[in-house]
């Protein structure tokens, strides 16, 4: 965001049945904290209605009625030099078009042709129109002045009897990610780092594994994060329901040997690792090549440890920034500490597995951020994302130190 006020995000929609998902993305974009407003051209609204768009953005919506009413104010400019960035969603082959032509006989292309300062397109029409080789070259037009498109996507289409193709609008949620890429100050830009998300699963036989209930989304979270301020960013992954985050490099194991090759093989070209897996510590000694039968009374297995690659890592450190996380159930603070020292880490967050809202599989999150000094930090209880915003803070700090140690 930039500066003390919330970044401005002025959402247009033009014709196109998606826009009745336009409200809804207008929502979405004030609960991630965005100021907005909405404007619609007049096919828009024979999709969504003005009402609808007004209750969602808190504010009246701009449209082609209200440009030219004799109150002497140039809505076009004002709304220009209000926005950050103008997001057109639906947007049409249309718009497309007249954008990419420099028209600006409509208040869309009134606002960008007076100087919007970013514009991201999230385009919705049928896979004829998409692909048209007219629509292709508006579309590459438009990126060659640094406009963006967030998707379509291949999906299913307004027309049932259409079935599926390549021309759904993005999802809001996607559609806000895309945004909060382009409000982020890129403070993380120039380095590369990795994250580990995720748990891990050691096999007995080809259907049956140890693992653990950790859901991804504190790693996920933090290469989303660390993607949006520029980072360039490996996410190793152990498996999770969750989408593939765009723009991170995401690598898939499942075992922690796996894991374990995956991460040491690019230890030397990142500059930081946040080790947010949950790695089993246990693997069994055996693994059947097929699935073994059931049989009577108790079972013994053998387990052997895994490798612990954070304190592999720690051994091998550089000039590597190297975080860690750790989960007790009892003398938390203590055993973090230990761990800090003992994986030569530059600092360790403590997740409470007991506190609600903390930890395994929600969305928001609470740890005790804890350094070498003895210092520690709360994070207080918290989003995911807003954990890792605050971790990597303290990465950027660290790298930034370490260079100017260098000089
Ligand atoms: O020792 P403990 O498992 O509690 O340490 C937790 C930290 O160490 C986490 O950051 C986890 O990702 C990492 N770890 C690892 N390899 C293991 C076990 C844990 O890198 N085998």
């Amino acid at each position: 965001m930039s500066g003390e006020r919330p970044a401005r995000v002025l959402v247009a929609a033009t014709g196109g049945v998606a826009a009745m998902k336009t409200p809804f993305l207008l929502r979405r974009l004030r609960e991630a904290g965005y100021q907005v407003r909405a404007m619609a051209s007049a096919r828009a609204l024979a999709f969504t209605s003005e009402n609808a768009l007004a209750v969602a953005a808190g504010s009246a919506v701009a449209t082609e009625e209200s440009w030219f009413v004799a109150d002497g104010a140039a809505l076009h400019l004002e709304l220009a030099r209000w926005a950050d960035l103008l997001v057109v969603a639906p947007a049409s082959a249309a718009s497309l078009a007249r954008a990419a032509a420099g028209l600006a006989e409509d208040l869309l292309t009134a606002v960008i042709s007076a100087g919007a300062p970013r514009v991201l397109w999230a385009p919705a029409m049928n896979p004829e129109m998409w692909n048209y080789p007219a629509t292709q070259a508006n579309v590459a037009r438009l990126r060659g002045w640094g406009q963006d498109f967030v998707g379509p996507e291949f999906g299913a289409l307004a027309s049932v009897t259409e079935g599926s193709g390549l021309g759904r609008m993005s999802e809001p949620e996607t559609i806000v990610e895309h945004v909060r890429y382009h409000l982020s100050q890129k403070d993380l830009r120039g380095y590369t780092v990795l994250v580990s998300a995720g748990p891990t699963r050691e096999y007995f036989d080809p259907v049956r594994f140890i693992s653990n209930p950790s859901s991804g989304k504190m790693g996920y979270a933090l290469a989303e994060a660390a993607r949006d301020r520029g980072a360039k960013v490996i996410l190793v992954s152990g498996p999770t329901s969750l989408r593939q985050p765009w723009g991170v490099e995401t690598v898939r194991v499942e075992r922690a040997e796996e894991m374990h090759q995956a991460i040491t093989s690019r230890y030397q070209e990142v500059d930081a690792v946040v080790m947010a897996a949950a790695v089993a510590d246990w693997r069994p000694a055996e693994t059947a090549s097929e699935k073994s039968a059931k049989k009577k009374g108790p079972q013994t297995v053998e387990l052997l440890p895994t490798p612990d690659i954070l304190a592999e890592l720690g051994r091998r450190k550089k000039s590597q920034v190297l975080v860690g996380f750790a989960m007790e159930t009892v003398d938390g603070l203590e055993r973090a500490r230990e761990k800090l020292r003992r994986k030569n880490l530059d600092f360790i967050c403590l997740n409470f597995p007991t506190r609600t809202g903390s930890a395994f599989g929600g969305d928001s999150n609470e740890v005790e951020i804890i350094f070498p000094s003895g210092a520690t930090i709360s994070s207080g209880r918290v989003s995911k994302r807003a954990v890792a915003d605050k971790i990597w803070s303290l990465v950027r700090e660290r790298l930034t130190g370490r260079e100017k140690e260098e000089r």
